[in-house]
């Protein structure tokens, strides 16, 4: 079985840098998917009460037979409930919802900078960590002048941003924000949400090197350093999507890739969403 590396988040917590990811993962499909997914090795899942579909990661996950601390599972707080009381109530639903005892990670979803104060919902999911029902917390969509006032204003560092990066979004400067605080950077929809499986320039390469392009552009971010959880619901995909550690991109290759960015996003501004 592949050998998945971690990474250590800046409160010690170990996360794997390849994960399986559920959004659009219909709710009667995601415990077959999640399955698959460890069977073939994934240990890392990244879910969100937003997706629909926790219960069925977490049959996945308990009846996988690994033990608990062997599967490291994410999840989201929806938008409606950043008021901190709510907050705390979406969490506790997360939790009973998946019914795996805790979580290791969990993430404001979006800043949501019209509807407001995410600073205060900081504040919630450092109280959440307190309980001990979450091992580590952080945030997701925040753009660097939303983080420059949860580091200003709070007592915590975020351990992770998970953010949308692909070929086309390298996110520069972000990344290099996060980097610079110890905030790790995760990288949602690293194949554009499929978009790139038709890319030109990476297809060559995959041609050259004999893997596909979702496996090269997969290898691009983890030669970055960031986290990654591709989704398929599609068998021979998920198994394709882990076997990318047995190769190394040149770094001609990994320019070339860097270079096809065009500031494209296939989600929202998060300073747009309400
Ligand atoms: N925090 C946020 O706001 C946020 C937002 C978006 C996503 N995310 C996270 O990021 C994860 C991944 O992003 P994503 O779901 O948008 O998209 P993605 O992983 O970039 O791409 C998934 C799409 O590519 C296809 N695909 C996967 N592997 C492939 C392969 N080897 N060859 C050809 N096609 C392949 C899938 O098709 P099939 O499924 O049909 O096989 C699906 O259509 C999500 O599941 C979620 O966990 C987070």
């Amino acid at each position: 079985m592949t050998a998945i590396p971690s990474i250590t988040l800046n409160d010690g917590v170990e996360i794997p840098q390849l994960g399986f990811g559920v959004w659009q993962v219909p709710p009667a499909d995601v415990k077959v998917a999640t399955q698959i997914a460890i069977e073939v090795g994934y240990r890392h899942i990244d879910t969100a009460e937003m997706y629909g579909n926790e219960v069925g990661v977490g049959e996945a996950v308990r009846e996988s037979g690994l033990d608990r601390s062997e599967i490291f599972v994410t999840s989201k707080l929806n938008n409606g409930f950043h008021d901190p009381a709510q907050a705390m109530v979406a969490f506790e639903q997360s939790l009973s919802d998946l019914n795996i005892g805790y979580l290791d990670l969990f993430l404001i979803h979006w800043p949501m900078p019209l509807n407001g104060d995410f600073v205060a919902t900081w504040k919630a999911l450092e109280a959440m960590k307190a309980t001990g029902k979450v091992r580590s917390i952080g945030v997701s969509n925040f753009l660097i002048h939303h983080l420059e006032r949860v580091l200003a204003e709070s007592d915590t560092v975020p351990s992770v941003n998970q953010i949308e990066v692909h070929p086309y979004l390298t996110q520069e400067p972000l990344r290099a924000f996060n980097t610079e605080h110890s905030i790790v950077t995760e990288a949602w929809s690293p194949l554009a949400s499929g978009k790139i499986i038709g890319d030109a320039a990476i297809s060559a390469i995959a041609d050259r090197i004999g893997k596909s392009v979702a496996q090269v552009t997969l290898r691009w971010h983890l030669q970055r350093g960031d986290i990654i959880f591709p989704k398929s619901v599609t068998r021979s995909r998920i198994q394709e999507n882990i076997e990318i550690f047995d190769f190394e991109l040149a770094e001609a290759d990994m320019l070339a890739i860097s270079a096809l960015n065009r500031d494209e996003r296939t989600g929202p501004n998060p300073d747009d969403i309400n």
